[in-house]
């Protein structure tokens, strides 16, 4: 320690203190990057819907040596359209993403994933095949989103360049409508900010309210999105979310998907396009662990059943 950084140390816990003197907002902490300091981690504040989308169109996304497996009935007490498969999408804010050294403050991430996939062809290890990954900057900083997406890439993993509105939280209420929360995805393909407008076609956009009674269980939720991902690289990818910490304020959702396809100039599948209507949502904060790339069989075998 050096006496020149005393000052500014002190300067920081004064400014520390005044920020929570004002009471400052709940954050999404990074509780697991102490225990985890090699792999990936960050807080994940995010809204997950799950859609209701006819097998046809889903089996025609996703690759066809890969069957879908009928989701467990234990999942769906209250049943699922057996002619329907899941898909889910998601939308939030992504906190203190660190991994050893590095750290990215923040970044916008979505995303649409069909789970119960089976990759083994076993007929009952799920997977989620990757439909599209999204990430983009925080507060206006599209072009931030870029380098992380290339890293993605590289890695199995296919990620697009998006804008967020919001982009500084996962959703925003409408002004006219408190208790009605939105938020929306849009591809970025030509940034241009110093020309005008790039061409930025839709994605998705989610538009919800508080569900009462909620349409699936929490554990539901998470049984989904803790399929490990099946990468580009013939790998998979476990990337875990815990929801057990203290700052999770999770809340079922109601709400509407709409996803846009190609007859849209839109971003996504065009088996996909449709508006989804009263779809069952989840809103919560989770803790992120991404691991890295393994075969896909370990990656099956090892799904954190505590998750
Ligand atoms: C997550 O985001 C919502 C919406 O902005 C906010 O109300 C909530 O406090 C956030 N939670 C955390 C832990 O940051
Ligand atoms: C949440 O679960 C993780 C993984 O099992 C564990 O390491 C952590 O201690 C748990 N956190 C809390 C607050 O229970």
């Amino acid at each position: 320690m050096t006496i020149q950084k005393l000052p500014f140390l002190a300067l920081t816990c004064f400014l520390g203190a005044l920020a929570s003197a004002q009471g400052s907002p709940p954050r999404c902490l990074n509780t697991l990057a102490y225990y985890n300091p090699t792999l990936r981690t960050g807080c994940f504040n995010a809204t997950w819907f799950i859609l209701r989308v006819p097998k046809t169109a889903v089996q025609s996304i996703v690759p066809s040596d890969y069957p879908l497996i009928t989701p467990p009935e234990s999942l769906f007490p209250n049943g699922f359209p057996a002619d329907s498969h899941p898909v889910v999408v998601n939308c939030g804010y992504m906190n203190d993403i660190r991994q050893g050294p590095l750290q990215i403050q923040a970044l916008m991430g979505a995303g649409i994933n069909v789970p119960y996939v089976d990759r083994l062809r076993d007929g009952k290890t799920p997977f989620n095949y990757p439909c599209r990954t999204f990430i983009g900057g925080v507060n206006g900083k599209d072009i931030s989103a870029v380098v992380p997406a290339l890293v993605g890439s590289t890695q199995g993993n296919s990620i697009l360049v998006a804008s967020f509105s919001p982009n500084d939280g996962p959703y925003a209420a409408l002004a006219s409508s408190p208790n009605e929360f939105e938020a929306q995805v849009r591809q970025v393909i030509l940034p241009n900010p110093i020309s005008g407008p790039g061409i930025v076609p839709a994605a998705f956009d989610l538009d919800f309210t508080s569900a009462s009674p909620a349409q699936y269980a929490e554990d539901t939720f998470r049984a989904l999105i803790n399929q490990p991902t099946i990468l580009t690289n013939t790998k998979c990818q476990r990337n875990t979310y815990y929801f057990n910490q203290t700052f999770r304020e999770s809340v079922m959702r109601t709400g509407d998907a709409t996803l846009y396809g190609p007859a849209r100039m839109g971003a996504v599948p065009a088996e996909l396009d449709n508006r989804y209507v009263e779809q069952g949502g989840y809103s919560a904060s989770s803790v992120m662990v991404g691991f890295n790339a393994e075969d896909c069989a370990s990656a099956g075998a090892n799904v954190d059943p505590n998750a």
